[in-house]
């Protein structure tokens, strides 16, 4: 009935020139398929939607004649009909674009997984594509046998693959105030799930004989100019971290910290350092710049909150969502993510009247931990004004709060770590829109 890619449409001042340009072309494809639709689902009531359009009964170029032939692309490429599907800046977030946030569509993808093309970035100093063959990875600080690990040494290692959600703390930080930005690809967009590949930090730190008594806490750096580090309580390193080398069944992108990543299951995206070459064991916390004065809470009462790393339960509807346009009253499928830092979602509810009745949906498989879920419900739209919301629960019993309730607990100034339930607007027109609704 409608292609969520194609009705996606990003309010055009947020946008630079030439993405304007792609806005209009693609907006130009979505009204003549609109008008499609409209028409084949007008003719369909009546029994003969193949009768009257033209687009079924011409035979066109494509079944006539012979296709591209195989490997014309060595490496697969979308159709050029999905080119408005782009991972999108907000200008101006940032003074330079090496240090800033390009965010994913989620209003045009399906299913969990984030095809790496369209996975957020967000970089503090830039992003290199490093050579595999000279990038090295130590393991130092409380261990037996201090050692320096090549990209080969690392890949003979028992490896193992699993499916995470990665979220930037700074995710959907934009709306603490009020309304802020106008669709879910920047409300929610430094958020993307893959499959991931690489050794698990247990096996490195076993290998190097880390001092099990005094090594409380593991620091991990980044080789980027920003030399971005975190520390890692040593439960944490222990249990789930990997340090990854591919994404999606290939070698990580460039973007995504090739050739080396750390992968902190839960953990905001600060942690999951890239471009990864040092790995400490230590007795305490570093306070760094990038947990010191970075990525801390600031409270109502003036203090900092630091270390608040996990990212608690979310979610939000992906369509409809702000931008897009309901073609027609009746039915209409009502789709999401849901995710947990603290292990598999449990439940996600959606109510149609802002938050004063909610229908339990259908969450699809599979329900992993620490992963994204994808929800979907059924719904048929009257055609008056509603308030769309979606609500998790995961299997801790931890339910997502309301805006409101979020703030009496942090206040309005914070940055970071805002899991509100999100509210979308659908107008009599089929216009859906960012409101705030409690
Ligand atoms: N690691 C390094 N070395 N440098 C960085 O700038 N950015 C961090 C983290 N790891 C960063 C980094 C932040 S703030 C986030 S949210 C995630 O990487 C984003 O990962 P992605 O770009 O793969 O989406």
């Amino acid at each position: 009935m409608r292609d969520p890619g194609r009705v996606q449409r990003a309010p055009e001042n947020f946008l630079d020139a030439t993405q304007i340009a792609e806005v209009q072309a693609g907006r130009r494809d979505f009204l003549r398929g609109a008008f499609m639709a409209a028409a084949a689902m007008g003719a369909g009531r009546a029994g003969a939607a193949e009768a009257g359009d033209p687009a079924i009964l011409n035979l066109p170029e494509h079944s006539r004649s012979l296709g591209q032939p195989v490997a014309a692309r060595g490496y697969g490429l979308p159709s050029s009909h999905e080119k408005n599907l782009q991972r999108r800046e907000s200008p101006g977030l940032t003074r330079v674009g090496g240090s800033s946030v390009s965010f994913a569509p989620l209003q045009g993808l399906f299913g969990i997984i984030t095809p790496n093309g369209l996975h957020f970035e967000r970089h503090h100093q830039g992003w290199w594509d490093i050579d595999p063959t000279q990038h090295r990875l130590m393991v130092m600080g409380l261990v037996r046998e201090p050692k320096v690990y090549t990209m080969d040494d690392l890949m003979r290692l028992p490896a193992v693959s699993r499916m995470h959600f990665i979220e930037c703390g700074a995710n959907t930080g934009m709306e603490w105030g009020n309304v802020a930005v106008p669709t879910v690809q920047y409300t929610h967009g430094m958020l993307s799930c893959c499959e991931f590949t690489g050794v698990k930090l247990s096996t490195l730190l076993d290998d190097c004989g880390f001092d099990r008594k005094n090594g409380k806490f593991v620091l991990a750096e980044g080789a980027d100019g920003s030399s971005l580090t975190r520390t890692i309580a040593m439960e944490r390193a222990l249990d789930d971290v990997m340090v990854a080398w591919a994404m999606n069944g290939e070698m990580l992108r460039p973007e995504n910290g090739y050739p080396l990543r750390l992968v902190v299951p839960g953990i905001q995206g600060v942690s999951w350092v890239k471009w990864l070459r040092r790995i400490k064991v230590g007795d305490e916390p570093w306070a760094t710049k990038d947990e010191a004065l970075h990525y801390v809470d600031l409270m109502p009462d003036g203090t900092q909150r630091q270390y608040s790393s996990i990212q608690e339960c979310k979610s939000v509807i992906t369509t409809p969502s702000g931008g897009q346009t309901l073609l027609d009253k009746g039915f209409q499928n009502v789709t999401g993510l849901a995710w947990s830092g603290r292990g598999r979602v449990k439940r996600v509810d959606v109510s149609f009247d802002g938050g004063r009745n909610w229908r339990t949906a259908r969450l699809e498989s599979p329900v992993l931990p620490k992963c994204l879920t994808r929800f979907n419900i059924d719904w048929v739209w009257e055609g008056g004004p509603v308030i769309l919301q979606s609500r998790a629960m995961d299997e801790t019993g931890y339910v997502q709060p309301k805006i409101n309730q979020l703030r009496t607990v942090r206040g309005t100034r914070s940055i970071y770590h805002n899991n509100a339930i999100q509210s979308w607007k659908v107008a009599e027109s089929g216009e859906v829109t960012n409101v705030q609704a409690y």
